[in-house]
């Protein structure tokens, strides 16, 4: 599904070139999920931008479901709005507008009948065990809850591949545990996750880990097996 081949990025500062990725090789297949780990400047959001087409790499290719992302913006837009679905850290909810609202924008960019967008966002949040708060605005919501909407706003495109950028972040231990748990569950239905975050013991919650370090994958781990020794930075 995921296919990366000598992927590079390369931000331009001034004078100076700054190289986040480089040489990256990575497969992913539906329905794995992924922990993407890393410390901090790693290269992990750099890599997820990328994979979730919010940025293109610099170098190398990256085909994903088939389709080459060397695209036009529109096209690029196009394939992230049908095929992915984003969590974030910080929730990226829209404060003025309600819980249900914000889970139905994703499906009002698609050009669905209102009705069925109301459906399915309804649905959608009751997956989370939201329903009972339809009308809450984010800022009446506990960050837990929070981040259930991002889940069921994640969800309701029938995305082929849930991306999601330290979710438990900004979580106490036992919520972000929840959320976890959420994720498994999605996974275990057949979604395809990838998972970002520095902290190993919640990359050991998904199946296959991959160590990033310096902008270079250093390992790729299945169920505690070594499964590729992949090249060294410089
Ligand atoms: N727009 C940008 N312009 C210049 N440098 C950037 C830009 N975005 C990221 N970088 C640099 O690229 C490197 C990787 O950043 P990235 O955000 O991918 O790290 P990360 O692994 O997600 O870190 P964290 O765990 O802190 O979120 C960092 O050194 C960062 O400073
Ligand atoms: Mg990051």
């Amino acid at each position: 599904m995921i296919k990366m081949n000598k992927i590079g990025k390369i931000y331009n500062m001034g004078k100076n070139k700054y190289i986040a990725l480089k040489d990256v090789n990575l497969s992913i297949r539906k329905g794995e999920f992924v922990a993407i780990v890393g410390p901090s400047g790693a290269g992990k959001s750099t890599l997820m931008n990328i994979i979730g087409c919010l940025d293109t790499a610099t170098e190398g290719e990256y085909i994903l479901d088939d389709l080459d992302t060397k695209c036009s913006d529109n096209k690029l837009a196009e394939i992230r709005n049908s095929k992915i679905g984003f969590i974030f850290q910080n929730y990226n909810l829209l404060s003025k507008i309600s819980v249900l609202e914000n889970v139905e924008l994703p499906l009002e960019y698609m050009g669905i009948e209102s009705k069925e967008i109301r459906k399915r966002a309804i649905e959608c949040l009751k997956r989370v065990g939201l329903e009972t708060h339809l009308k809450h605005k984010p800022v009446e919501l506990s960050g837990g809850q929070k981040q259930r909407v991002a889940i069921a706003r994640a969800l309701v495109t029938n995305p082929q591949i849930i991306l999601a950028d330290e979710p438990t972040g900004a979580l106490d231990s036992k919520t972000g545990q929840e959320v976890l748990e959420m994720l498994k569950d999605l996974n275990n239905e057949g979604n395809t996750i990838i998972l970002i975050t520095h902290d190993r013991d919640i990359a050991k919650e998904a199946k296959r880990t991959i160590i990033i370090k310096d902008g270079c994958i250093k390992e790729d781990i299945l169920n505690d097996r070594q499964v590729k020794e992949v090249s060294i930075c410089n």
